[in-house]
């Protein structure tokens, strides 16, 4: 299948992703990186393996839906089979979700429906929480609110920071996520009206 993947950053899902391609893991290629941050990381993690990037700056636009369109027009260019929001930080609009739907994923840094939006560690932490995670989910319309498919738990310790914990959560989802691509890319992952289906069963 062919992959089109969004980042804001470091791309380091982006590089477990690559990563797992390139072990013949999973059954496709990732055609294009797109960033809207010129000087994300990712982007040169992505030059490095020969992939092509294009920089999208929501800066040059007047509005979010005209940043959208572009966005969208881009990403189509490349033909995708799936398109991979790995630390893409920005909100979509209803037309770029509904284009792709059931052809998106995303990554979130919490045990979803816990956590949506930002700072989930150190919200995490502060509600005393003894478990946190990550989990890889179809996009919706609904901000970190589409069906999940794959969550990965950690502990939290007692003297964790926002920054020991998502380090322990990254490496749970450097193994989560590119094993959900790697389904998909065989056609074991669908999404129906609003839950995902593996290997034909309801998740
Ligand atoms: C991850 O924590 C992911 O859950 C969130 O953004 C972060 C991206 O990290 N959506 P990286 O750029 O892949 O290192």
């Amino acid at each position: 299948i062919r992959i089109v993947v969004l980042i804001s950053g470091s791309g380091s899902n982006l590089q477990a992703i690559m990563d797992s391609c390139q072990r013949n893991e999973i059954n496709g290629e990732i055609c294009a990186v797109i960033s809207n941050k010129a000087n994300a990381y990712g982007l040169q993690r992505a030059q490095q393996a020969d992939i092509d990037t294009q920089v999208l700056s929501h800066k040059d636009f007047d509005s979010r839906e005209a940043y959208d369109q572009r966005l969208a027009q881009l990403i189509d260019s490349y033909n995708p089979d799936l398109v991979v929001l790995a630390g893409f930080m920005r909100i979509l609009t209803a037309d770029l979700v509904q284009k792709f739907k059931g052809k998106m994923l995303n990554i979130h840094p919490s045990l979803l429906p816990k956590y949506q939006g930002l700072n989930t560690h150190q919200r995490a932490i502060d509600a005393k929480e003894t478990f946190h995670g990550a989990s890889v989910h179809f996009v919706t319309e609904e901000l970190d609110g589409g069906p999940v498919i794959v969550q990965a738990r950690v502990p939290i310790l007692a003297d964790d920071t926002a920054h020991t914990l998502s380090q322990r959560v990254h490496e749970q989802e450097h193994i989560i996520y590119p094993l959900v691509v790697k389904w998909f890319s065989e056609h074991r992952l669908t999404m129906e009206a609003d839950y995902a289906v593996f290997d034909n069963q309801p998740l």
